[in-house]
């Protein structure tokens, strides 16, 4: 990559980072939410010997897991191996991943007193393992063009679990907290926004050279005006204070379609879409000048060749061969994902979007 025409002029030479910027591509890129991960026979037999904690923690070991996808599958970006949940240890919470029940915590928030109570320590100080997975990655990676892509959470999906002590279907406490405390809830976000900004700052600095935030479960969970009132402000701030990033930073947000305009406007350069609209109507609500990636539903791909072709045909011919498009599935991978529909996926966007 280096001393290529295309860096000479300012600009970068992977086909990923220039759909980030809206530039024209060789291929349309593509990467997948939780492309490392359980479908993947690598990974589960690193993770039948290390529990989920040990592997974020490793920085050798989570780069490991961050290279599986990229050697086995072909995609145009890394993304490293982590968790959006592992920063909410050292603000205090104590967080495990139950195998077979997914993550928990021990000690949730319930009254007002225990925002007071979180800590807002530096990201070099408690996420070393990713941070050092990065600088890996980034080492790695560079001579193969590939970009490493850093990410966290979003404050209302991390206030979720931090409040519910794990995962949620209706969120019912967040939002009884929500409406019952109301600046107590604004004081977590405001906690739970500098310690992501930092940490995404950090992932900058480490090498990343994109940044994904997940709003996993703010559209599940809120009506636009609840989303206006007690989200949005702290996105707005997020974003805002990842501008100093110097890299392209992808907003995606789960089940916002009831208000994709003003989810959109809260920032980020690229909009990561969900599966829930045709990809053309969704680019036409965001701008078409403005990036997105998505949005293959992810059960497409436990579906048979042709129909997941279609499929993928589908997502394509919408977004119409513009510049400005990151093919990517419009939620994670699921662990029964056969790995060769993902291989074939993979090739198949190359294939058909080479110019
Ligand atoms: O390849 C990648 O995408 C990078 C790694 C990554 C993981 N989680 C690994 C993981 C990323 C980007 C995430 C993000 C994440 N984690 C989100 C946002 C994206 C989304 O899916 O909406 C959320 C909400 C979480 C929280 C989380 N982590 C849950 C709910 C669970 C349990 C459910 C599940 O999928 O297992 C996890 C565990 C987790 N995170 C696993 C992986 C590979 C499975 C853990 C295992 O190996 O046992």
């Amino acid at each position: 990559m280096r001393g290529t025409s295309a860096e000479v002029a300012g600009e970068p030479a992977a086909p990923f980072l220039r759909a980030c910027r809206g530039l024209p591509a060789d291929h349309t890129p593509v990467w997948l939410l939780r492309q490392a991960g359980r479908y993947l026979p690598e990974y589960r037999a690193l993770r039948a010997r290390y529990s989920m904690l040990e592997l974020i923690r490793d920085a050798e070991l989570s780069a490991e897991v961050s290279l599986q996808p990229v050697d086995a599958l072909g995609v145009d970006a890394a993304i490293v191996f982590s968790d959006i949940l592992p920063p909410l240890q050292g603000m205090g919470l104590e967080l495990d991943f139950v195998p077979g029940d997914g993550p928990r915590i021990g000690n949730p928030i319930a009254r007002p007193r225990d925002v007071d109570l979180l800590g807002t320590p530096p990201a070099e100080e408690t996420m070393q393992g990713t941070l050092g997975a990065i600088a890996i990655l980034r080492r790695e990676l560079e001579p193969r063009g590939i970009p490493v892509i850093g990410f966290a959470g979003a404050p209302f999906t991390l206030a979720s679990y931090a409040i519910e002590g794990g995962s949620s279907r209706d969120f019912t406490k967040t939002k009884a907290f929500m409406l019952s405390e109301p600046a107590a809830w604004k004081r977590l976000l405001g906690k739970l926004v500098t310690v992501q900004a930092d940490y995404l700052l950090a992932q900058a600095r480490a090498g990343a050279q994109a940044l994904q935030v997940f709003d996993s479960w703010a559209g599940r969970a809120l009506g636009r005006e609840d989303y206006l009132r007690y989200v949005a402000p702290h996105n707005r701030e997020l974003f805002a204070r990842l501008a100093r990033a110097g890299v392209p930073v992808i907003a995606f947000s789960l089940g916002v379609s009831a208000y994709l305009e003003e989810a959109a406007a809260c920032g980020g350069d690229v909009v990561g879409l969900d599966w829930q609209l045709p990809l053309d109507e969704a680019w036409a609500r965001v701008g078409f000048e403005r990036p997105v990636q998505g949005n293959l539903d992810p059960a497409a791909l436990l579906a048979p060749w042709r129909e997941l072709r279609h499929r993928i045909d589908d997502v394509l011919d919408r977004a119409g061969g513009r510049p400005g498009h990151v093919f990517n599935v419009g939620h994670g991978l699921v662990p029964q994902t056969p790995v060769d529909n993902v291989r074939r996926l993979v090739a198949y966007v190359h294939e058909r979007t080479a110019r």
